[in-house]
Parts: C-alpha cells; structure tokens; sequence
C-alpha cells in the first residue's frame, strides 16, 4: 500500500449534507440497494452508531465504515472500500477501528451479517478472526442465506 490513509470519525455534529452526499455516492457505489440520504442521516441520528469515511492521500473518500455500540456488543453494519482501491489494505485499517472502539466501550464481542454469497467479505471477515455462528436462511433475495459472524475480543 503506498498511499496515505486518513480516517475521519465522524459524529452526529459532523452530519453535514457533505458527509451525507459523500457516504451517499460511495455507499451507491457500492451496494445495490444502498442507502439514501434520509437513511445516512438516519444512521448519524442513531446515538450508538459511529461512522467513519476513510480518504486516500489526496483527499478522495474511498471507503466506509459504520458500526453500532450496544451493551458489551459491537455491530458492523456497513463498510466497503471503492473497488480500484480494494487488497490494499484500506477496509483492515478500518476495522482496526472497530477494534479501538471496542477497547473503549470494553466490548465482548463483534458481530455482524453478511450474504453468504459475498466470498469477498466472508474471506475478509475470516482473515479478521470472524466465525460464522448462526446462518439465517432465505434472508435475502433469491434464497440467499445471511452468515451471522462474530468475533469475541475480551
Ligand atoms: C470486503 C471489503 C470491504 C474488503 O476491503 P479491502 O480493503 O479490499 O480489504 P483488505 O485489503 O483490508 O483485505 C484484507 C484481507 O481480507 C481478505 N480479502 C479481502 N478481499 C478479498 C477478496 N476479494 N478475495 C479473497 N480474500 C479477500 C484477504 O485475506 C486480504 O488480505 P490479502 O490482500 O493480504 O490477501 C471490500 O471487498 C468491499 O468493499 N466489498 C464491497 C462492499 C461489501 O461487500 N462490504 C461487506 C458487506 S457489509
């Protein structure tokens, strides 16, 4: 990786309409269905919910990341990296995050879901240490199982 990484923690007071727009276009950019604008605010109105946008070294946003903090519990609900920045390293910077946090919130576990066929994400959430402990079944479109993974980290 030879490009400068920055991570901003973004909290409810930064839920300017730039950084709505901005996780907007990357979230579109990445998943279909995405969010929309009233979602993302959603998302900075939510006070267990911490976001961060990550920027390559001349300023760009490339990717995302949003989890919420519950009782010993930390939840990834999105996170994505732009494609041409993808294996570089950028998306284990920001679960370094996470990780962070869930020093700070002496948390127990990290969860999160994922679709089964998403190998991408699966492959990366096991390079993380994630196992996969519950499988919801028709969970998404075309019969597509959820994987419930978690981490425990106390
Ligand atoms: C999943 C995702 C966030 C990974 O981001 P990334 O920045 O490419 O991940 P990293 O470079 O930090 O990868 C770390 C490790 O994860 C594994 N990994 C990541 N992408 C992989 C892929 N496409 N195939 C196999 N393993 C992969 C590898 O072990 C990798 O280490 P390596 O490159 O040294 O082999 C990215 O593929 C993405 O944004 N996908 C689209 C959005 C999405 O599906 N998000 C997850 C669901 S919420």
């Amino acid at each position: 990786m030879n490009e400068t990484k920055i991570c901003r923690l973004l909290s409810s007071l930064s839920s300017s309409k730039e950084n709505i727009e901005i996780l907007c276009a990357l979230d579109k950019a990445l998943f279909n269905p995405s969010w929309n604008e009233t979602q993302w605010q959603n998302e900075f109105d939510n006070p267990s919910v911490e976001i961060y946008i990550m920027q390559n070294s001349k300023d760009e946003p490339i990717g995302f990341l949003s989890a919420s903090i519950v009782d010993k519990n930390i939840e990834i609900r999105k996170v994505g990296i732009l494609p041409e920045f993808q294996r570089k390293g950028y998306a284990s910077l920001l679960m370094n995050k996470v990780y962070e946090l869930s020093k700070n919130y002496n948390a127990e576990t990290i969860i999160l879901e994922v679709n089964e066929t998403n190998h991408p994400a699966v492959m990366f959430y096991q390079k993380n240490g994630f196992s996969v402990f519950h499988e919801r079944r028709n969970y998404y479109a075309n019969h597509q199982k959820a994987f419930c993974m978690q981490k425990n980290i106390a």
